[in-house]
């Protein structure tokens, strides 16, 4: 038995295509439970400022396809500290919230984590973000549409790398993690992925070089993840405009572009399942999880995990581009 009565929702953090998705189907589960919802807006921020409202179903009509998020995201300075959690504390007992649904990527599902054992409240983390970085779910919402938007771009950036033969460095988003380069790249064929979970061990810019960059064909698209560890695609042009003056080059960020539109299908139903299961978790009496989907079976992954363990990239799959791009 739970005894639960009003459950807050809030998005924090980078927003992700399928968040209105995932709160549409935290706030239908929830009321079809008999619990009242309260949509917390703009995150951490709106917690700690008391901007909290009553969410109905019809609020969250016609929500399903749009990307962004209803309640607005931000990134909250104040909830880091003791004081500003405190505020939000306050807020959750005078809106009566006694649990907490948080959609949001890594530091805001640390910030739940930090806010739940503080002041014990049940909270469940959805991952939302479109950098795939958490562990313990395959996938996170808006990582689909993201890899879709890079493929759309980059077969795009193809027919006037093809015309001109040229090379192309287009940067995605990841915030060093290099899910979005890694399969963006095997889903528009390009020649290779530059990612930083193996910076430090090779120097992939090296290997593609000598492993005869450009040797079979005229024009070339590399993606590179965001990241230091990367050099970032300026850095790698760069880098060929000194040492390979022959070749011609060109820069692409693909930037927050990666961030919006509407999500697709599977985002759409991974959003659903996953918040369905949040509400599901609190009433199981789950507290301080991430609802996760592996092996497509919904799983509960404790917060400290889904966090502090850095997912692990398949080193297979760098070898599958290089073969596929000879
Ligand atoms: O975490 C999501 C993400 O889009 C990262 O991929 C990127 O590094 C970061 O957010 C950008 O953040 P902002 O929108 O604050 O510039």
């Amino acid at each position: 038995m739970h005894n639960i009565s009003c459950i807050g929702i809030l998005t924090s953090g980078g927003d992700s295509p399928g968040m209105n998705a995932a709160i549409r189907a935290v706030a239908r589960t929830a009321i079809f439970n008999g619990i009242a919802v309260k949509g917390i807006m703009r995150g951490y921020k709106g917690l700690i400022a008391g901007e909290v409202r009553l969410l109905t179903t019809r609020d969250v009509s016609n929500i399903i396809q749009q990307g962004g998020t209803m309640l607005k995201s931000a990134r909250s300075e104040e909830f880091r500290t003791a004081e500003g959690r405190q505020r939000a504390a306050e807020t959750m007992r005078r809106e009566g919230i006694d649990a907490l649904v948080v959609i949001g990527g890594d530091g805001s599902l640390s910030g739940a984590r930090i806010f739940a054992a503080e002041y014990d409240i049940p909270a469940v983390g959805i991952p939302g973000t479109i950098d795939n970085d958490l562990y313990g779910t395959d996938m996170t919402i808006g990582y689909d549409t993201a890899l879709n938007t890079i493929v759309e771009a980059v077969d795009k950036i193809r027919d006037t790398a093809s015309s001109h033969e040229r090379i192309f460095f287009v940067e995605v988003m990841g915030r060093d993690a290099g899910f979005l380069a890694l399969y963006g790249a095997v889903a528009s064929g390009a020649e290779a992925a530059i990612i930083p979970e193996i910076a430090a061990e090779t120097d992939q810019f090296g290997e593609l070089l000598t492993t005869g960059f450009r040797s079979t064909k005229n024009s070339s698209i590399v993606l590179v993840a965001e990241s230091e560890l990367t050099g970032g695609a300026i850095g790698l042009a760069e880098r060929v405009r000194r040492e390979y003056p022959q070749y011609d080059v060109r820069v692409t960020i693909l930037g927050h572009i990666q961030r919006g539109g509407s999500p697709t299908a599977a985002d759409r139903i991974l959003a659903s399942r996953m918040g369905e299961a949040a509400v599901n978790a609190l009433l199981e009496g789950q507290r301080n999880v991430m609802v996760g989907i592996a092996d497509d079976r919904l799983v509960y992954v404790p917060l400290v995990k889904a966090i502090g363990k850095s997912k692990l990239i398949d080193h297979n799959v760098l070898e599958t581009i290089k073969i596929l791009s000879i």
